[in-house]
C-alpha cells in the first residue's frame, strides 16, 4: 500500500493513530511509537478557547500539548472551537511555534459539552458554511502546515451529510479527511458503516480520505483499504492497551508475516514504562490514578483481567501500583488468585 501525503507530509504507512482525549497523551504515544507502524499519531483534542485564554493570561500551553514542543514527527494536534478566528490564531501558533506537521480540526465530537454547550464538533455538522469559513481561515493561518479535518457521517442516521462535508472541506483547502463511519447520535453504537466511508471517495478529487472505525486487527485493516478503497485507515480503541496493533497491521500491509502480541512479560514492561512516562509528569499521585485505566487496558482480553481490574482500581501509590501488577497482572497462562474481601466492597 502506497504512502499517502498530507500537504507535503508522508505518511508511511498510511495507518494513523488516533487522536483519543483522555488516552492519546505523550505516554501513550510513546508506546506506540516505540512499537511502531503508526504513519501519524495524533495528540487529544483541545480546546482552541482554552489554549488562546491560557496563551495569553498565563504563558503556559494546556495539559494536552505535554510533549508535543520535543516530540519526533509526524505529528498532528487535534483541536475543536466554532470560532474561525479563535481556530485561525491557536493554528497559528500549533503551525509556526511549536511546528507540528499536521493541525487537525474536529467536526466529529459528539460529546454534549462540546456539542450543546459549545456547539463544536459534530454540531458544526449541520452548518457546512461554517465550517467552510473555519476550514480557510485556519488553512491560510497554518500554511504551509497542512490542516485535516475529522468528521462522523451525520449528524443522525436521517442527516447524513458526510459527502457534502467532504467536498466543503476539500474546496476550503483542507489537506486531508477522516471519516468516523458513525453519526454523531450513534456515539458508539453499531457498527461504523464502511459503505458510507466508500461512497465518499469518488467525491475527494485531491486529497485523501482515511477511514475509521472499528478496526480492531490487521485484517480488518487490509479489508478497509481492498473492499472499501480509503487511501488511509485511523485505529482508535482497539489500539488504547494494544499499542502494538499498528506494528502488527503495517507488516500485514506490506504483506508480510503478522508479529505476536509481545508475550505477557514484554507487556508488563509496556505498561510499567509507561506508568513511568505517566508519573514523571504528573507525580505519582496523579500519575498512578491516570494509570488506573490505562493498566485495565493492557489486561483487556487476558485470562485474569477482571481480577487485575478490580485490584488496580484501587491502588493510590507507587507501591501499590507495582504490587498489584507484580501479583495480578495476567501471565501467559490463566493463574488462580485469592480476591481480597474489600476488592467487591
Ligand atoms: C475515549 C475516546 C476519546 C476520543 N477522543 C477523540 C478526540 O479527542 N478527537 C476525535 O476526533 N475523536 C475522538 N474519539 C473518536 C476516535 O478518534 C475514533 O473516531 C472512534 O473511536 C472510532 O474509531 P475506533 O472504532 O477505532 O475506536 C475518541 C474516542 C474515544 C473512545
Amino acid at each position: 500500500m502506497p504512502p499517502i501525503y498530507i500537504g507535503q507530509v508522508k505518511v508511511d504507512p498510511p495507518i494513523l493513530q488516533a487522536p483519543m482525549a483522555g488516552y492519546t497523551n505523550y505516554a501513550y504515544r510513546q508506546m506506540v511509537r516505540e512499537f511502531g507502524g503508526a504513519g501519524l499519531q495524533a495528540t487529544e483534542m483541545v480546546n482552541a478557547s482554552g489554549f488562546a485564554w491560557l496563551h495569553e493570561h498565563e504563558a503556559e500551553h494546556p495539559d494536552r500539548l505535554w510533549g508535543v514542543k520535543e516530540e519526533a514527527r509526524p505529528l498532528a494536534v487535534q483541536m475543536w472551537d466554532n470560532d474561525p478566528a479563535t481556530l485561525a490564531k491557536v493554528g497559528e501558533r500549533l503551525a509556526n511555534e511549536l511546528h507540528v506537521s499536521v493541525v487537525d480540526i474536529n467536526f466529529g465530537c459528539p460529546v454534549k459539552d462540546v456539542t450543546e454547550k459549545a456547539h463544536s464538533g459534530s454540531y458544526l455538522l449541520k452548518f457546512p458554511d461554517r465550517i467552510a469559513q473555519i476550514v480557510e481561515r485556519v488553512v491560510k493561518a497554518c500554511a504551509p502546515t497542512p490542516v485535516t479535518a475529522k468528521i462522523r457521517l451525520g449528524c443522525s442516521r436521517d442527516a447524513i451529510n458526510a459527502i457534502e462535508i467532504a467536498k466543503v472541506v476539500e474546496s476550503a483547502g483542507a489537506a486531508a479527511l477522516t471519516v468516523h463511519g458513525r453519526t454523531a447520535a450513534d456515539f458508539f453504537r453499531g457498527t461504523a458503516d464502511w459503505n458510507r466511508i466508500a461512497e465518499i471517495k469518488p467525491h475527494l478529487k485531491k486529497i485523501p480520505l482515511i477511514g475509521n472505525g472499528d478496526l480492531d486487527s490487521p485484517e480488518k485493516v487490509i479489508e478497509a483499504f481492498r473492499r472499501y478503497g480509503v487511501d488511509g485507515v485511523m485505529i482508535a480503541r482497539a489500539s488504547m492497551g494494544r499499542p502494538w496493533l499498528f506494528r502488527q497491521a503495517a507488516a500485514a500491509l506490506r504483506g508480510e508475516p503478522v508479529p505476536p502480541d509481545p508475550t505477557a512479560e514484554e507487556q508488563r514492561l509496556t505498561m510499567l514504562r509507561h506508568y513511568e512516562l505517566t508519573c514523571a509528569r504528573f507525580g505519582e499521585q496523579k500519575g498512578t490514578l491516570l494509570m488506573r485505566k490505562f493498566a485495565c487496558n493492557y489486561a483487556t482480553g487476558r485470562p485474569g483481567a477482571r481480577t487485575f481490574r478490580a485490584m488496580v482500581a484501587n491502588v493510590f501509590t507507587r507501591e501499590d501500583f507495582f504490587n498489584v501488577v507484580e501479583r495480578y497482572f495476567p501471565r501467559e497462562e490463566p493463574h488462580d488468585v485469592d480476591i481480597p474481601p474489600h476488592v467487591y466492597k
